[in-house]
């Protein structure tokens, strides 16, 4: 027997149903801040990916050459893309341009509950914006966005330049180095590091960093920090908003094009795989062939999310099982015509079953049953069934419409 790829999971009705919902919500959300859906494709150029998404990604990459000898990989994240997207088609579009996405990603890890190779992520990005407001935004988008969901998390702020600041006297590949080891939290990989580059001093104000708690206390470890002034102000229109968040300035992120602010979202009953959302200001643009554009935005792990739901009951339409004799046959399509058109889900005998066995199968999986014999087809009325409570009654169709959509509004 054939089985799926390793890390993909195959998702049945009442999953699929579960995740709709909850990829709505978030939706609904982002149209309220006023992004607009994008679509790029599942594969790219490899170079997208190389330059500037940090070699942790790169390892983990899909690669595959097509037949016409081209290098090609499978996104392992939208942001590129994204960018990549607006430089070909969107350069000269009034600024800001706020953007959402929904889409899958390939990433050849190590599979395990909350970890996938392919995963889905939802994620904004707001393009040519550059002010403390504008980091604001993205970040009060991205509490709203989970607060829309049901999910409890944290949400953890913090911003490059402290880290950068102390790492400035560092080649930029070592700075790189230093930053993917404190990003993974290995102490140790830091240590050698810092003690291979002749620096083992650095470690003792590094973890003071990551450890401290209070902008201020950032400032005095860091020393001067040109965005201060922005910082300050970020955190202020956070504070005055009401988003819960702590500072946490060892968020250095797993992927390279950060600049200044950055931040990630933790839900709070996972375990090892917890961290549901990550993001920050960037600068992707010029390296793609456009201008040096601002941008931030950040990515919420849709699966775990999911995950950390748990079974969320899909949201239920009532389903109607429409149950007829052979006379009753051509009037029940057309009673099932007219009640799709009302938005109900109607679901017809295929099997040429007899009445009661059509009657035991719609009470596996419908609210009603609606039974149309040749009483009814020469009446044009329907028989109504309650399948929960076994109520029938005999009324017109309009009535029995409106008594399945109250079912539905309950
Ligand atoms: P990221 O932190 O690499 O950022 O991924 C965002 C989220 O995707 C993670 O926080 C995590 O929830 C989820 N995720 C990552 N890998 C997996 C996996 N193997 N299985 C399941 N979920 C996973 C980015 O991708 C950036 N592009 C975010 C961004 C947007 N920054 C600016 N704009």
């Amino acid at each position: 027997m054939l089985k799926k790829p390793r890390g993909t999971r195959d998702f049945l009705p009442d999953e699929m149903e579960a995740r709709r919902d909850v990829e709505g919500k978030m939706r609904k959300v982002a149209r309220c801040w006023g992004y607009r859906e994008v679509c790029t494709p599942a594969f790219e150029d490899l170079d997208l990916f190389t330059m500037r998404s940090g070699d942790g990604i790169i390892e983990e990459m899909y690669v595959f050459e097509d037949k016409g000898g081209r290098k090609l990989a499978l996104r392992p994240e939208i942001t590129a893309a994204v960018i990549r997207m607006y430089i070909n088609e969107a350069k000269v579009a009034p600024k800001p341009l706020r953007w959402c996405y929904f889409a899958d990603c390939f990433r050849y890890e190590r599979p395990q509950k909350g970890r996938y190779r392919q995963f889905w992520q939802f994620g904004v990005e707001l393009i040519g914006a550059d002010t403390a407001l504008a980091d604001a935004e993205v970040i009060m988008l991205a509490a709203d966005m989970l607060d829309a969901t049901g999910v409890t998390y944290d949400l953890k702020i913090g911003h490059l330049s402290f880290m950068k600041n102390l790492l400035a006297a560092l080649e930029p590949s070592v700075q790189r180095r230093v930053m993917a080891h404190i990003d993974k939290k290995d102490s140790e990989g830091l240590a050698s590091t810092l003690c291979g580059v002749g620096q083992p001093d650095l470690a003792t104000s590094l973890t003071a960093l990551v450890e401290c708690r209070t902008l201020d206390e950032a400032f005095d470890i860091a020393g001067r920090i040109p965005d201060r002034e922005r910082i300050t102000q970020t955190t202020g229109m956070l504070d005055a908003q009401g988003v819960k968040y702590s500072l946490n300035f060892g968020i250095a992120r797993g992927l390279d094009y950060y600049t200044g602010m950055v931040f990630e979202g933790f839900a709070q009953n996972l375990g090892a795989e917890n961290q549901i959302l990550g993001g920050g200001a960037y600068r992707l643009a010029h390296l793609f062939g456009g201008d040096d554009v601002a941008s931030c935005g950040f990515a919420i792990g849709f699966d775990r999310v999911m995950v950390s739901l748990g079974g969320v009951p899909p949201v239920h339409d009532p389903v109607v099982g429409l149950v007829c004799t052979a006379e009753g046959g051509p009037r029940a399509l057309e009673v099932a015509r007219v009640l799709r058109q009302a938005g109900i889900r109607t679901e017809m005998d295929l099997m040429e079953r007899g009445l009661g066995a059509q009657l035991a199968h719609a009470a596996k999986g419908a609210d009603y049953a609606i039974v149309i014999g040749r009483r009814e087809a020469e009446s044009g009325n329907v028989t109504l069934k309650n399948l929960a409570n076994g109520e029938q009654k005999t009324i017109d169709l309009t009535a029995a419409i409106a008594e399945v959509r109250a079912h539905g509004a309950r």
